[in-house]
This record gives structure tokens, sequence and C-alpha cells, in this order.
């Protein structure tokens, strides 16, 4: 009964500090989830690709400055940009893993020390999420792997404060994994909650909307 009628996507989304190991393993999840005959679909946020999300790329690597309520509501619109082809994705049965999103939105902007019911409200309506886990990493330890890039946010005053808005968010319906763990250890881990979600979409229950 993999192929049920009216089966649909799941929409996953990981969660996590700046190198939390998030883009490695939606890689991988992406990989077995194909082999075993489920199609899936890898996307990120911010979306660099479109025009906002060119503007957004501009103002994370130092190239423009922008005021932190404006860059707040152009990550916003990234995602309000990319929702109705997500909906038809889930829709054509197509699961979506998606590396950060409107949690990575809120909590950013609130690290800066913006409100966070403001920060919340241009997200109200976008889809919500079927799962999200959050790759669970103390923000030193994530600084220890390798350094950060460089980018406007990639420091460990910043995540420490970063951190502490995820726990804020977090609600029990999280699937919290050790991100210190072996990255095979956090793999495996992650294959078997990802496909029992994936299973339990496709019985078609309907996609649910963000903060309502
Ligand atoms: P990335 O490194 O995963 O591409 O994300 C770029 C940075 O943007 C990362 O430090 C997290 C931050 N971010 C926000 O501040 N707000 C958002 O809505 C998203 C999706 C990411």
């Amino acid at each position: 009964n993999n192929h049920h009628s009216d089966a649909r996507g799941a929409l996953i989304v990981l969660e996590g500090l700046d190198r939390s190991g998030k883009t490695s393993q939606s890689g991988r999840l992406v990989s077995y989830l194909n082999g075993i005959g489920h199609p899936v679909e890898s996307w990120r946020f911010p979306d660099r690709d479109t025009a906002v999300g060119k503007m957004i790329s501009a103002y994370l690597s130092n190239e423009s400055q922008l005021d932190d309520h404006t860059i707040h509501l152009l990550f916003s619109a990234n995602r309000w940009e990319k929702r109705s082809l997500m909906e038809a994705k889930l829709k054509s049965g197509t699961s979506l893993i998606v590396d950060r999103y409107s949690y990575s939105g809120v909590a950013f902007s609130s690290a800066k020390g913006l409100d966070i019911e403001w920060c919340k409200a241009p997200e109200v309506g976008l889809l919500a999420p079927d799962l999200v886990v959050y790759l669970d990493i103390p923000p030193e330890k994530a600084a220890e792997r390798g350094g950060y890039g460089g980018e406007r946010y990639e420091k460990l005053e910043f995540q420490k404060n970063v951190a502490q808005y995820y726990k804020k968010l977090s609600d029990a319906s999280w699937k919290i994994i050790d991100a210190c763990q072996p990255m095979e250890d956090v793999e495996k881990q992650l294959k078997e909650i990802v496909l029992d979600c994936v299973k339990s979409c496709q019985n078609g229950k309907s996609v649910s909307q963000l903060w309502l």
C-alpha cells in the first residue's frame, strides 16, 4: 500500500544551528527515500535562486545592509513565493525535505531583538510541516566544526542566542536528534523518523497551515 491513490507527500523540515549537519543529512535522506521508491525532493530556505533570494544572499554575505525588519520580511517572502509550488508537489505525492523554514526565520530575527510575535505574523498561512526535526548541537561544538564560513550570523555569541529562541519555539511534536553523535548514527535515527512520517501522510490527510 505504498501507493494509495490519494497519497500525498510529506513536508519535513530540518532545523538547527549553523553547522549542525542539516545540509549533509538532507542529501542522505533524499537518496534513501528515492532509493526505496518514495518520490522526494530536497529544498532549502533561503532559496537563493529567486530575485528575493538574491537580495537575501547579498545581505548574508555582507554585500548589502538592510533593516532587521526588512530582511525578516524578505526571508518570509522567499517562503511565500514557493508556497504554491510546495503545495502542488505535496499534492502530487512528492515529499519535501526542507533545510530550514519559518522556525529559522523566527529564531534568527528574535535573536536580534525583534518581538517574537511580530516575527511569527508573516509566517501565518504558510504550509505547516508534518514533521520538524531539530538537529541539536551546543553552539560551542558547532563552532568547532571547521569554523564558520563568515556569513553574517555565523558567530558563536549570536548562535547561542538563536539556540535559546529555537527552544522557545519548539513544542512536543518536534523530534530532537543529538547532532553530536557520529554522522551515521544521526542518519540512522533520521531515516526512521522520516520514513514513519512519509508513510503516515499517505492516507491523504490534508496539509495544515502554520500558526493558526
Ligand atoms: P543557510 O546557511 O542554511 O543557507 O542559511 C543562511 C542563514 O540565514 C543562516 O544563518 C540562517 C539564516 N536564516 C534567517 O535568518 N531567516 C530565515 O528565515 C532563514 C530560512 C534563514
